[in-house]
């Protein structure tokens, strides 16, 4: 990628300008959702249930080579954190949606944010706003057959090899033991921008520090639905939650536009510092996780998932703050 590649407003690291199509594409893909899951008034269409906090930032001074983002010089930053369960239905249990996520929105000086969301796994199965629209009503019309989820699974593999690495990273998910002991992999990549105009393509990651914990399926199985809340609460009383925020650095090569395929695992990892999460509070209001909503030192990179996720996350905002 280079910045030729990139429009005006990204390279000023600010909000991308929605174009006309991503709109009319954020429609149809948040109607899939719809159409494959139900609608819940008043909730997100994705990771429906989830969890605010409250928190820090303590940067490690060792992003300010590759960036002049604010959040990653010297200076602690606030940070309000969401952890939450994928699934589109508040009501599932916490076991039945495998995959986690934890979205991070650093508070920076004037106003201005950058959000950081993470999964538990590392990639994504849509490579394009199109396919993702394509994969999703093809689930629809799967599951409206006979189809048991692993056998939904295999067939929508064999429609879309895309999928094939994400399916399986969910597939081999173990119940985490805790929403703080679990690794997040922000997916997209990005660009770091430093102060002589240096472009550095990354990746990024929450590492737990405690380590990753899960449960066997049998101590899985005795676990509330709301296991998960009920242990961050608890934990809160004695401990926060710390994560280390990684960088894992691009090298020449390495594919910035494609959210289904990982990078080499020796790539260069800079630890960019520590997030401290210590207290649970009310969701703020309007608070929207869009990861393409960054500031500046950084980039969005050529990835179209990224850019597009912008228009569908506002459209699910307007839809969840209108409806009742
Ligand atoms: C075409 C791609 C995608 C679409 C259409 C999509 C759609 C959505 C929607 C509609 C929401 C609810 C937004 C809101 O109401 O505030 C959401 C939330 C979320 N999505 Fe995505 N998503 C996409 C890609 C991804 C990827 C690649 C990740 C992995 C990092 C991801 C992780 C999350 C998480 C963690 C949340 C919850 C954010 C929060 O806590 O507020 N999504 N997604």
């Amino acid at each position: 990628m280079n910045e030729s590649d990139m429009n005006e407003s990204e390279q000023k690291g600010q909000l991308p300008a929605d174009t006309g199509e991503n709109i009319g594409l954020a429609g149809e893909a948040v109607d899939a959702i719809e159409n494959l899951s139900g609608v819940h008034p008043g909730y997100r269409r994705a990771h429906a249930r989830g969890i605010c906090c409250r928190g820090f930032f303590r940067p490690s001074g060792l992003g300010m080579e590759f960036t002049e983002a604010a959040h990653l010089q010297e200076q602690q930053v606030n940070a309000i954190v969401r952890f939450s369960g994928s699934s589109t239905d508040p009501a599932v249990a916490d076991l039945l949606s495998p995959a986690k996520g934890m979205a991070v929105q650093f508070i920076l000086p004037e106003g201005e944010v950058t959000n950081l969301v993470g999964v538990t796994v590392p990639v994504f199965f849509a490579r394009t706003p199109e396919s993702f629209i394509d994969i999703v009503r093809t689930a629809h019309r799967l599951r409206t057959g006979t189809l048991g989820p692993l056998e939904l699974m295999k067939e929508i593999v064999s429609h879309f090899t895309e999928s094939k690495e994400s399916l399986l990273a969910v597939k081999r998910l173990k119940p985490p033991a805790s929403y703080a002991e679990s690794q997040y992999f922000c997916i997209h990549a990005y660009v770091l921008v430093n102060a002589e105009g240096r472009k550095q393509p990354v990746r990024f990651e929450w590492v737990p520090e405690s380590g990753v914990r899960t449960l066997s399926a049998e101590a899985a199985a005795q676990q509330p639905d709301n296991y998960l809340e009920d242990e961050l609460e608890l934990r809160f009383k004695d401990e926060p939650a710390i994560f280390q925020l990684i960088a894992v650095l691009g090298e020449e090569g390495d594919a910035t536009d494609d959210p289904t395929r990982t990078w080499p695992e020796d790539r260069r990892r800079v630890d960019l510092g520590r997030l401290h999460i210590s207290e649970i509070i009310p969701e703020p209001e309007g608070l929207v996780m869009d990861p393409a909503r960054i500031t500046s030192g950084m980039l969005l990179s050529d990835d179209p998932i990224l850019s597009f996720r912008s228009a569908a996350y506002a459209e699910s905002y307007h839809r969840r703050t209108t409806e009742r």
